[in-house]
């Protein structure tokens, strides 16, 4: 029997599993804390990861044959910016992809370099969750930590360094940065150039499935594993979750329900969107593909109901299904695709004396289907064909809302019968990077949209896309 373990270095933890050739054995998790000093602003400790990873597979392997663990894989949350001193000391808590602080240095990129020349050379323009702005921020507010940085990486990076103690990344996670060639699938030079940095303080880029070390050996020894177990360099959470939902070939879609809404959408070659914010990225199995991140997905309904209904849960809703007219636009915390607008914030309209607070709850998980319709949408007019799409992440629980997301978007939504996404994609990594493949392709239903329901919203789609320009002109920043 082999075994493979997989971390996926969350935000608001660590999940962790281990699976064998026959499928999942054990999935534990740990909790870490996430802090917004201000505003805006969202941090982490990298060595809260570390620890969290080193616990979590101790307990994984707490009651197998720990000699048959033959690797160790990663997904990570993307963009966030690590950066080690001296004898690989933290210089600073780890700056987050939901962070907004970089403003004025996203403007700065997309104005003065210009959109032009970063689609050119990362196949991306700059948005604040990305690790570019971030880092141009630390140079101009936090000038003594930039000058002493000798290493930067993301978090599972940093995660596979202290493990291994080989300083790598791959291309999935790496073109995030917004200084890395999403196309030639290498550092881009010239937009190192302009943030100043040399190419000898980033990680060397690997595939996702390639092993770039072993264990070291004192780890090894202190969890009772092998020093020959393999650390795989794994992927970026959302490449990692294509992996693990086998979202693999042209076309195909996988729509994460999240915290955030992520579309994630494989292409065979490169493109760029020049027009509209959605993400192009290496994919996890050699590929790209085109990601677009809709910042409030089921935190718009952990929102509704929690805290504002201050229920906990929805109401039925079928009732008002099709019927209403109140909308939603969810930009609760500003928005990335297609808008990149940190400033802009959400709306309700049309609410009358007559407003049943179901309505007001059917409109919200409305609004987000439509904030991924857009999405889609402008992937589609990039020339692929996108005919279904798997759907993962808390918010696939709710099946009400994966019909209204089937109706809204007009194609099939497969639910996955492991729901695990990303830790499910690393562990399916280190199998791969060890040389044994292992696909969890398994769907267990699909949800059709309704044709009776289509001009409903077709009619509401087409009221969607006004919304965003009215919440522009009412917003402060
Ligand atoms: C993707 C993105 C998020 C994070 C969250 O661009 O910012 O999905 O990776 O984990």
């Amino acid at each position: 029997m082999k075994y493979y373990i997989g971390l996926d270095v969350g935000t608001s933890g660590m999940k962790a599993m281990l699976i064998n050739e026959d499928g999942i054995v054990k999935i534990v998790s740990r909790e870490y804390p996430l802090s917004f000093p201000h505003p805006g602003w969202s941090e982490q400790n990298p060595d809260d990861w570390f620890e969290a990873g080193i616990s979590a597979i101790g307990e994984l392997v707490s009651d197998i044959d720990k000699s048959a663990v033959r690797a160790i894989s990663f997904s990570g949350q993307m963009h966030g910016l690590v950066m080690l001193g001296s004898g690989d000391s933290v210089l600073r808590p780890a700056i987050l992809w939901n962070d907004g602080r970089s403003e004025n240095e996203v403007d700065y990129l997309n104005s003065e370099i210009g959109k032009d020349f970063l689609l050119d050379n990362t196949g991306n323009i700059a948005f604040a969750g990305f690790t570019a702005p971030k880092l141009l921020w630390v140079k101009n507010n936090e000038p003594g930590i930039f000058a002493k940085a000798e290493k930067i990486c993301l978090p599972k990076d940093y995660v596979a360094y202290k493990l291994s103690g080989v300083f790598a990344t791959d291309v999935s996670d790496a073109a995030g940065t917004l200084y890395f060639d999403t196309e030639k699938r290498r550092w881009s030079k010239p937009m190192l150039d302009i943030l100043g940095i040399d190419e000898g303080y980033l990680p060397a880029v690997y595939e996702s499935s390639e092993p770039v070390g072993t264990l070291k050996p004192e780890l090894a020894r202190s969890l009772g594993l092998s020093d020959s177990v393999k650390i795989v360099i794994g992927a970026g959470d959302n490449a990692a979750s294509a992996i693990g939902t086998a979202t693999l070939a042209d076309g195909e879609c996988n729509i994460s329900l999240g915290t955030s809404g992520t579309v994630f959408v494989c292409s065979g070659s490169y493109n760029c969107d020049r027009e509209n914010a959605i993400h192009s990225f290496c994919s996890a199995n050699g590929r790209y593909h085109y990601l677009a991140c809709t910042l409030t997905a089921a935190s718009c309904q952990k929102w509704w109901v929690e805290e504002i209904l201050k229920t906990g849960y929805d109401s039925d809703l079928s009732p008002y299904r099709c019927k209403s007219d109140v909308m939603f636009l969810p930009y609760l915390m500003g928005e990335r695709s297609p808008v990149n607008d940190t400033g802009v914030r959400g709306l309700f309209t049309n609410l009358s004396m007559n407003t049943a607070r179901e309505e007001m709850t059917l409109a919200v998980l409305e609004g987000v289907a439509f904030s991924l319709r857009q999405n889609i949408e402008i992937i589609k007019s990039l020339g692929v064909d996108i005919k279904k799409s798997k759907v993962c992440g808390g918010g696939a629980r709710n099946r009400f809302w994966l019909q209204i997301l089937s109706d809204a978007l007009g194609i099939e939504l497969e639910i996955p019968a492991l729901e695990h996404g990303g830790v499910l994609g690393a562990c399916v990594l280190a199998a791969r990077g060890d040389g044994c493949d292992i696909l969890f392709d398994a769907v267990t239903e699909t949800i059709k949209p309704d044709i009776s329901a289509k001009e409903y919203y077709d009619n509401k789609y087409a009221k969607y896309l006004k919304l965003y320009p009215l919440a522009r002109e009412m917003s402060k920043g």
